[in-house]
């Protein structure tokens, strides 16, 4: 059953109460239930109390996610909600073609700066500042942002760019349980709380994927290695090898089962940070391998064993302090595992070096016993520090990418967030400084610059008063007092510090500042200073030395002798540094103390946050005790007030969080003058050629001026314009994405229609042209066909004249013979008489007559019916009479042959009456076997039969 904690009732009856009252509101309003509301401007009115009202029912009704304007609000459910980070749903963010019409979610919000950097606005880069409480959930949205990008921005172009791709993403996700193990820790507020600020730079090429990313982490609170709260744990990875190390590794890491450190508290406590295997597999995947994992494990362990050397007081200043009972094993197993000598070791941390006099003289004094106990302490603290940085390093060379990979990035802060413990000290005080100074980031771009900017732009805008934390700003870091320069002064007086004293000087010297008290009832010296999220109460005392935090030199050199690998490169025996770390050793004001220098990595921070378009998702933790289910109204209404969120809301209602100058708006916009209705034309200008031309960049203001008109006129959804800048609101440049997604597209599809065209035409005019090389090239190959034919004509023409010359000479030669047999047995008849004559014509006869049986009998086409037989006739040279038969008399019948009868149609026959060649019949001579060439072809064909 859901359980419902408002501070005034709990369980099903206030909740039904509650629905109940929803219920009649709705009846009596019509209004949507408020667990329906996706964006807290919707809520009416706009105050405290309804917008926690609409929270709650929405966190009830398990939504998590609230738009709050510009910000995103984000409760932390204290659940599992797979469903809510699925792949799946991740896909769908970012398919969709309006991410802000889904429900609200982080999703949309990465979507949202995925597609501003891919639209290449100024400012290009974007950055997501994820604040809240300790325990609200920053990290964890900050995890699953970062899946969503590597899932986003997976190349899709080539197999193996998706492959780097993929890599180089599994290695910045890898990153996370290495740095969380590292650097987080379980606190009264979180179990798993961030103690360190971390700023993830996720590195984009030009077509926007991801190609590496750069981690920038914000000091480390190393005292933790050292100094544990009351119920508070050490840092995560202790608790891992303790409990997660092999039977051998215990053994080689002298971490017997059962062991006690006095510097792993509550180690019965069991919780899913505690998981060894996840590390060391993540470790894996960054490069670090096996050894040097154990390396890094063993010292570790060594300086668990350094934790419990405990010392006793010596009683007697000139002597060094003894060690208790069993410390003495701790020391041996500790510089064992740490590669040093344990005399070399112990004598460190209890006798101090002093160099004095001209002559640089060294002098050595035994430490009191909370010497000796400050140096152990800052020994471990030291190696831990600079672990972690090298850890850091390794995993920004392992995901980094080259500087000329990525133009773009997406940077997502993860700061630990806002605190207050019983005791709080300068770790608290530096962490609650980060935190007032993202909030200060916030209002400077939400609250004050948008509204000062409406009214320098000459927007019509009524001012919205806020809660302004520049006191709060002025008071910790400003100039020329503050609690800052007051506590870095404290260093450099170098002298002994005293709480009580730097307590009045902080009363004095700030006196009257408004966000500054004290607690009067503690017996502690302390300050109370009033931050937006609510006050907190500083100790004093120890202040001034963590902010010096002094190294000894000796701790240095004892380090950088060391046998250990993994503290040979922790450590090098670096001259340089040496003579960095000395001063601050050798009781001189140190240059850089830890407020100055964090005061400066926090400032550089701001300056990247500004070069960005900024992105806040609020995180609001229901109920101080990470139960799911429990809305506790009071706790969630401090962090409302604090944030200023009602007054983000009613900016984000009635302003415009989008605002682009005239120039980028028209480079961007310009094309959109396409969409003008025809009808407007005329009002507003002439644009002959529909937005068409390509113009030159416009750097006249006029021009600009005039263009930006033109193109505000063309425009679907109404804009704001100021002198200098266009304000829109994120559903209009939505809206004019859309708009110029639209015109791109009819862009292509001109181009694309230009483009078939020009390709139709072109195979057009290549089709002709291979139509016309064709038909020449036939026309040659005809030409050609013919010649030869011609040529074999003429070379039949000439056979054939030899031939007929043959012929005639052979027919003259059979006739020869004949007349001279006449002449000689017998006087001639009168009609063979003029053998000349008739031996001529039977020539031409046989001449003209040979062809024309021949192609006559062989033609199966050609001259049909009437024509072939008037071709007959020509050839036979015969008068044209009956066509169907006829007996002509012609030269052949002088010259013998009687008759040559043409047959009907369809017959090629010719009947031979009587040949002068056949003189069986009427003379004597030669046979008929005798009768040669042409004549016997005749005489063949023309038997009968044959047809
Ligand atoms: N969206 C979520 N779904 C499920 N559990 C969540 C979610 N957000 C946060 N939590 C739970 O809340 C716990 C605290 O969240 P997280 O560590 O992110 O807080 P934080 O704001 O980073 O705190 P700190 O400032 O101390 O680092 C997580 O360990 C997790 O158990
Ligand atoms: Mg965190």
């Amino acid at each position: 059953m859901l359980q419902q904690v408002n501070g005034h009732g709990s369980g099903s009856a206030a909740h039904g109460g509650e629905s109940l009252r929803e219920d009649l509101q709705e009846f009596l309003g019509g209004e949507a239930p408020l667990q329906q509301l996706d964006d807290l401007t919707k809520v009416n009115p706009v105050t405290l109390e309804t917008v926690l009202r609409c929270l709650q029912a929405r966190y009830m009704a398990d939504t998590f996610y609230t738009n709050a304007g510009c910000t995103l609000v984000a409760m932390n459910p204290f659940k599992p909600v797979p469903q809510l980070y699925s792949p799946e749903l991740m896909q769908e963010y970012h398919a969709a073609s309006q991410p802000q019409t889904l429900k609200p979610h982080i999703f949309t919000v990465g979507e949202q700066t995925y597609r501003n950097v891919k639209s290449l606005m100024e400012p290009v880069n974007q950055s997501i500042v994820v604040s809240g409480e300790s325990g609200a959930g920053k990290t964890w949205t900050s995890r699953c942002l970062m899946k969503f990008y590597a899932v986003v921005a997976a190349s899709p172009t080539s197999w193996e760019s998706h492959k780097v791709a993929q890599r180089i993403e599994q290695r910045i996700l890898n990153s996370n349980p290495v740095m969380e193990a590292f650097g987080n820790a379980c606190t009264l507020r979180n179990n798993n709380s961030s103690r360190f600020g971390k700023f993830i730079q996720l590195q984009l090429n030009g077509a926007q994927q991801m190609t590496g990313a750069a981690v920038q982490t914000y000091l480390l609170e190393k005292t933790r290695v050292a100094c544990q709260a009351p119920s508070e744990r050490n840092f995560h990875i202790f608790y891992q090898i303790y409990k997660g190390a092999h039977a051998e590794e215990r053994v080689r890491w002298c971490l017997p089962e059962g062991a006690t450190f006095s510097w792993l508290p509550h180690p019965e406590r069991t919780l899913e940070e505690d998981c060894f295997e996840v590390t060391r597999e993540a470790m894996l995947h960054l490069g670090i391998d096996a050894p040097t994992q154990n390396n890094i494990f063993q010292a570790l362990a060594g300086l668990l064993h350094l934790g419990n050397t405990q010392f006793a007081d010596s009683g007697n200043e000139a002597q060094p302090c003894p060690l208790v009972d069993d410390a003495q094993c701790s020391v041996g197993t500790s510089a064992l595992l740490l590669g040093l000598l344990e005399d070399h070791l112990l004598e460190t941390l209890r006798i101090r070096t002093i160099q004095a006099g001209r002559g640089r003289q060294v002098f050595r004094k035994p430490c009191s016993q909370a010497e000796c106990d400050t140096r152990r302490d800052c020994l471990a603290k030291l190696v831990y520090a600079r672990l972690f940085d090298w850890l850091v390093s390794v995993i920004n060379s392992s995901i980094c990418a080259a500087p000329d990979s990525w133009t773009t990035f997406i940077g997502l802060l993860d700061v630990y967030g806002f605190e207050s413990f019983p005791n709080n000290s300068l770790e608290q005080l530096c962490i609650n400084y980060a935190n007032e100074k993202l909030q200060q980031h916030f209002v400077a771009h939400y609250l004050r610059a948008q509204q000062e900017e409406y009214a320098v732009e000459g927007l019509e805008w009524s001012f919205v008063s806020y809660q302004d934390n520049q006191p709060c700003l002025d008071l910790i870091e400003g100039s020329p007092v503050s609690i800052c320069s007051l506590i870095n002064e404290e260093c450099r007086l170098n002298r002994p510090s005293s709480a009580a004293q730097l307590q009045t000087r902080i009363e004095s010297a700030l006196t009257g500042r408004p966000r500054l008290g004290r607690d009067r009832l503690s017996p502690e010296p302390n300050f109370i200073v009033l931050h937006y999220a609510g006050p907190v109460r500083y100790r004093t005392a120890g202040l001034v030395e963590k902010n010096k935090d002094p190294v000894p030199p000796e701790l240095t050199r004892l380090l950088q002798q060391s046998q250990d690998p993994l503290l040979k490169v922790l450590f090098p025996a670096d001259p340089e540094e040496k003579s960095q770390e000395e001063p601050s050793g050798q009781n001189r004001a140190p240059v850089l103390t830890v407020v100055s220098k964090f005061k400066a990595s926090l400032e550089q921070l701001l300056q990247v946050l500004h070069g960005t378009t900024p992105h806040y998702i609020r995180c609001i933790k229901p109920n101080s005790q990470a139960q799911a289910q429990i809305f506790h109204r009071e706790e969630v209404l401090s962090q409302l007030e604090a944030c200023g969120l009602v007054e983000t809301i009613h900016i984000s209602a009635a302003g415009f969080p989008i605002r682009v100058s005239h120039r980028n708006f028209v480079e961007r916009y310009e094309l959109l003058r396409r969409l003008r209705p025809a009808t407007t034309l005329g009002r507003h200008g002439p644009c002959p050629d529909g937005g068409r031309s390509e113009r030159p960049p416009c750097t006249e203001p006029a021009t600009l001026r005039g263009l930006l008109q033109e193109i505000l006129h063309a425009l679907p959804a109404p804009l704001h314009c100021g002198r200098t800048k266009v304000f829109m609101t994120d559903s209009t440049l939505e809206l004019l994405e859309c708009a110029r997604a639209q015109v791109l597209e009819q862009c292509a599809r001109h181009i694309q229609r230009g483009w078939r065209r020009h390709r139709c035409r072109t195979q057009a005019r290549r089709r002709r042209a291979a139509v016309l090389i064709q038909a020449a090239v036939r026309s040659w190959l005809a030409r050609k066909h013919v010649r030869r034919l011609h040529a074999a004509a003429t070379v039949i023409k000439r056979a054939w004249r030899e031939w007929r010359i043959r012929m005639a000479f052979l027919a003259s030669e059979e006739l020869d013979g004949v007349e001279e047999k006449h002449s000689s047995q017998a006087p001639c008849s009168p009609s063979s008489s003029p053998l000349p004559l008739a031996q001529t014509r039977l020539q031409g006869a046989i001449t003209r007559l040979w062809p024309l049986g021949l192609a006559l009998a062989n033609a199966a086409v050609g001259v049909h019916g009437f024509q072939r037989k008037l071709v007959v006739f020509a050839c036979l040279q015969l008068p044209v009479g009956s066509p169907r038969s006829c007996a002509i008399q012609t030269a052949q019948e002088q010259a013998g042959v009687l008759s040559i009868r043409a047959l009907p149609q369809g017959s090629i026959r010719f009947h031979c009456r009587k040949s002068p060649l056949r003189y069986a019949d009427t003379c004597p001579g030669p046979s008929p076997d005798s009768v040669t060439g042409f004549n016997q072809i005749l005489l063949e064909r023309h038997r009968p039969g044959h047809v």
